[in-house]
C-alpha cells in the first residue's frame, strides 16, 4: 500500500491511451497515474476494455495512440523528437519482463512441478544459475504458502494452489508492477480467499499493483484506489473506501449495485457498513 508522497514519479504512466480492434475503438484515452507502492484495482463491467487496457501496459497489444511510460521508459517506442520508432521485439521483451503478469487461468505448464514453473523463467529467460534460483523459487513458494508443494504438479493443486504457484512465478522475475486481471474468476468460491490473501500480503509489501478484479471488498479494504472503467473511458477514480460507499456517477453506482448483490457473501451488506462484505480471514477490524 501507498506511503508515497503525491511528488513521485509514478511507476505507471498512461496518457490518452487509444486503441482499436478493426475499426472499433475500446479504449477511448484513457489516462492513469500509479505511483511506486499504490494498488490500483481497476473495476467495470465486462467490454469496458479493462483487459486490453492491461495487455497494452505490457505490450501485448500495440496501442494505436497516446503514450504509456513504466517507470520513466516509453514502452513499445523510441521517441526522437517527437517521432515515435517501434522498438526491436527484444527491446520489448526486455521492457515486458520488468512487470509480472497474472491471469485467470494460471496457465502453469502441466508438465512441471510447482518449483519448475517458478524456475523456469530466471534459468531460462535470465540465465541465472540454477542453484541460486532454485533457492529463491522455494523462498518464494513459501511467501505464497506452498513450500509443502514445490514438488507437486498443476494436476495435483487445487486451483487456489495453482494461482499462487503462478503468481509466484510472476515474481520470480523481480517485476517492477504485477497486473492482475480477474485472478479469482476462475476459481470455485472457497478458494478465492486464499488467493486474495495471497495478493493482499504482497500489496502490504510494497508491491505496485493494477488488479483488475470484481471483488468489492478487497478492492475496497486492499486497494489505495478505485478506477472505474466503462465503454473504453475512465468513468470516475478515488481512494477506494470512497468510491465504492459514495460512487458519484450512475454508471459506477448500478454496477456497484449489481456486483455487491452478485457476491454471494454480500447479499446483505450495505457498502457503508464497516467491512461489509470482506471475507472474515481479510478483515481488518473483526
Ligand atoms: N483481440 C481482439 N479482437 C477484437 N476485439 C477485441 C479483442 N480483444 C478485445 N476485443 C473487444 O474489445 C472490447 C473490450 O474487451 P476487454 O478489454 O476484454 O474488456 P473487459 O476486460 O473489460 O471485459 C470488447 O468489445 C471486446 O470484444
Ligand atoms: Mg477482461
Amino acid at each position: 500500500m501507498s506511503t508515497q508522497s503525491e511528488s513521485a514519479r509514478p511507476l505507471v504512466e498512461a496518457i490518452n491511451v487509444t486503441k482499436a480492434f478493426h475499426g472499433n475503438e475500446v479504449l477511448k484515452g484513457i489516462d492513469l497515474h500509479v505511483n511506486p507502492g499504490e494498488v490500483v484495482c481497476l473495476l467495470g463491467p465486462s467490454g469496458s476494455g479493462k483487459t486490453t487496457f492491461l495487455r497494452c501496459i505490457n505490450q501485448l497489444e500495440t496501442i494505436n495512440g497516446g503514450r504509456i511510460f513504466v517507470d520513466g521508459e516509453l514502452m513499445g517506442y523510441r521517441d526522437q523528437g517527437g517521432q515515435l520508432y517501434r522498438l526491436k521485439d527484444k527491446e520489448i521483451a526486455a521492457q515486458r519482463r520488468e512487470i509480472g503478469m497474472v491471469f485467470q487461468r494460471f496457465n502453469l505448464f502441466p508438465h512441471r512441478t510447482a518449483l519448475q514453473n517458478v524456475m523456469e523463467a530466471p534459468v531460462h529467460v535470465k540465465r541465472q544459475k540454477a542453484a541460486t534460483v532454485r533457492a529463491d523459487a522455494l523462498a518464494l513458494l513459501d511467501r505464497v504458502g506452498l513450500a509443502d508443494r514445490a514438488n507437486h504438479y498443476p494436476s495435483q493443486l487445487s486451483g487456489g494452489q495453482q494461482q499462487r504457484v503462478a503468481i509466484a512465478r510472476a515474481l520470480a522475475m523481480q517485476p517492477k508492477l504485477m497486473l492482475f486481471d480477474e485472478p479469482t474468476s476462475a476459481l470455485d468460491p472457497e478458494l478465492v480467499g486464499e488467493v486474495l490473501l495471497t495478493m493482499r500480503e504482497l500489496a502490504e509489501g510494497g508491491m505496485t499493483m493494477i488488479v483488475v478484479t470484481h471483488e468489492i471488498a478487497f478492492a475496497r479494504d486492499v486497494a489505495d484506489r478505485v478506477v472505474f472503467m466503462d465503454g473504453g473511458v475512465v468513468v470516475e477514480q478515488g481512494p477506494s473506501r470512497e468510491i465504492i460507499a459514495r460512487p458519484q456517477h450512475e454508471r459506477t453506482k448500478s454496477f456497484l449495485r449489481r456486483i455487491l448483490t452478485e457476491q454471494d457473501e454480500t447479499p446483505e451488506a450495505h457498502p457503508d457498513a464497516p467491512d461489509a462484505g470482506i471475507p472474515a480471514h481479510l478483515r481488518k477490524h473483526s
